[in-house]
């Protein structure tokens, strides 16, 4: 094991990553951000320096933090965030973890530009796994023109011009960080060599739409969804939502005309209902450096192969896994609702969440004798819980999505057992508990349910909600109280708490 430390400075800059000039907050000058690779076992620093005017703090996407709940940079949950002018180092251990995933600032700030991979290689690969010659990031996100601080703005507290739809949908989007609006050509190249297998990490750094990847006259074998590794499953496209990812093996083995180079296609697929928004995203794929341009228009999609589009229910983690039986229900209901001055909000089980100013949650916590609120109790009212219990759990969460539209609901700390999902109202039957994927990542279905199972055997104070940057803005976030006795004992570092004196 290596300690794999990194330098961010995060600044406002301007930038153009569909061809339209805007400000943007990125780390290191990069859109995305700088790649952090480690190995399973590695511990990971890496100093942040905050050189633009506001506060912010860096989530690790997907990484447990079993031990440094304070690490996993939620704002007003488990710190409150690094200053204009300061710096605060994160240091976690990956032992516990490998994949695919991604960190990002845990506010609408992302959408600016705060964001980037993050590869942890596993120790092993299961036996019979399959191989590739390369490994390679394709990033895809959503672009907005306006910066996200105002957008969030006029969202949660109304009397703009524009509705909350029209707020929520991106102007365009990109493919590691080139994109085109409203008729530019500029391409992300991937150059690739002829005959040889790639494994494409897809990562969906967006904030609101979803994303189908395809890549014309090619096949996808999906390897890795989330951060598990999944039996090989061959498809033409992948819809991913925000903050999902997934490993695809691609091989260079085609010839259709012109050879050599193919569309990769980003296609913001719940985007299209709002004019003016460009979504049909491309890059270029081109072997041996070939230069000629693609000439499709349409998707041709992999000609003769009878392959349909990722069903991502349908997935099987590539080591079997048997789920512990559970011990405790919870359903939580949510909703979004617009109010008459056009301000949106978002509700969990009747409460709207809103940050804390000069203390986090986990604060509270420390500071108190050890004691901790009881089980549906609160610690501050707009701060509600979902569990605070002090011993181990397997928790049943039904998740009730009580509006049109798809909700990716993220547990940190977690990478619950996805036991199953419908449209409707869940009848209480008929969950999958025999090797069900597990995945940090989830879509509750449009006035749907989810059931995602997990063990609360990860101390510390964890959010849940939908990674939707507008939603979560608007409320759409819980708090899991795991092993209260022993957050209360964590040693919280000394600039973690000075900064909510600040
Ligand atoms: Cu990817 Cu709460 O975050």
């Amino acid at each position: 094991p290596t300690t794999r430390t990194f330098d961010f400075t995060i600044t406002e800059i301007d930038g153009s990553p569909d061809g339209f000039s805007k400000s943007m907050l990125v780390v290191n000058g990069q859109f995305p951000g700088p790649t952090i690779e480690a190995n399973q076992g590695d511990t990971i620093s890496v100093t942040v320096t905050n050189s633009m005017s506001t506060a912010t703090t860096i989530h690790w996407h997907g990484i447990y933090q079993n031990g440094t709940n304070y690490y996993d940079g939620t704002a007003s949950v488990t710190e409150c965030g690094i200053p204009a002018g300061s710096s605060q180092t994160y240091t976690f251990s990956v032992a516990d973890f490998s994949g695919t995933t991604w960190w990002h600032a845990h506010a609408t700030q992302y959408t600016d530009g705060i964001e980037g991979p993050l590869i942890v290689h596993p120790t092993s690969y299961p036996s019979g796994f399959p191989t590739w010659d390369e490994d390679i990031v394709i990033a895809l996100t959503d672009v907005y023109h306006t910066f996200s601080s105002t957008i969030a703005q006029q969202y949660t507290q109304g009397g703009g011009t524009l509705s909350a739809l029209e707020l929520e949908v991106p102007d365009s989007g990109a493919i590691n960080g080139v994109g085109q609006y409203d008729g530019s050509t500029d391409y992300f190249n991937l150059n690739l060599e002829s005959g040889k297998t790639y494994r494409l990490r897809l990562i969906h750094m967006g904030s609101a739409a979803q994303i189908r990847f395809s890549i014309d006259y090619h096949a996808l074998t999906v390897i890795e969804a989330d951060s598990t590794l999944t039996q090989s499953d061959e498809v033409e496209g992948i819809t991913l939502n925000v903050a999902q990812r997934y490993s695809v093996l691609v091989t260079t083995n085609q010839d259709a005309e012109p050879a050599g180079d193919y569309w990769i296609r980003a296609e913001l697929i719940s985007a299209a209902s709002v004019s003016g928004t460009t979504t049909d995203i491309r890059g270029i794929m081109r072997y041996a450096n070939s230069t000629a341009d693609p000439t499709t228009d349409t998707d041709p999609g992999v000609p003769g192969a009878g392959l349909s589009d990722l069903d991502d229910t349908a997935l099987v983690p590539a080591v079997a896994t048997t789920p512990p039986d559970s011990t405790k229900s919870y359903t939580v209901d949510f909703s979004i609702a617009v109010d008459s001055a056009g301000a949106t909000s978002a509700n969990m089980n009747g409460t709207v969440w809103s940050p804390l100013s000069g203390t986090s949650t986990l604060l509270q916590i420390v500071n108190s004798d050890g004691s901790y609120a009881p089980e549906g109790a609160s610690i501050q009212s707009t701060n509600q819980f979902m569990i605070t219990e002090d011993d181990i759990q397997v928790v049943d969460l039904l998740l009730v999505n009580g509006g049109a539209g798809v909700h990716p609901f993220h547990l940190h700390g977690h990478s619950p057992y996805i036991l199953g999902s419908g449209t409707g109202t869940y009848d209480g039957t008929g969950l999958n508990t025999v090797n069900p994927l597990n995945r940090d990542t989830y879509a509750v279905p449009s006035n749907g349910w989810l059931v995602a199972r997990f063990v609360t055997d990860n101390p510390g104070i964890w959010t849940i909600h939908c990674h939707i940057a507008w939603h979560m803005e608007a409320g759409l976030l819980m708090q899991i109280n795991s092993l209260p006795s022993k957050s209360s004992q964590f040693d919280i570092p000394s600039d973690i708490v000075s900064f909510c004196s600040s």
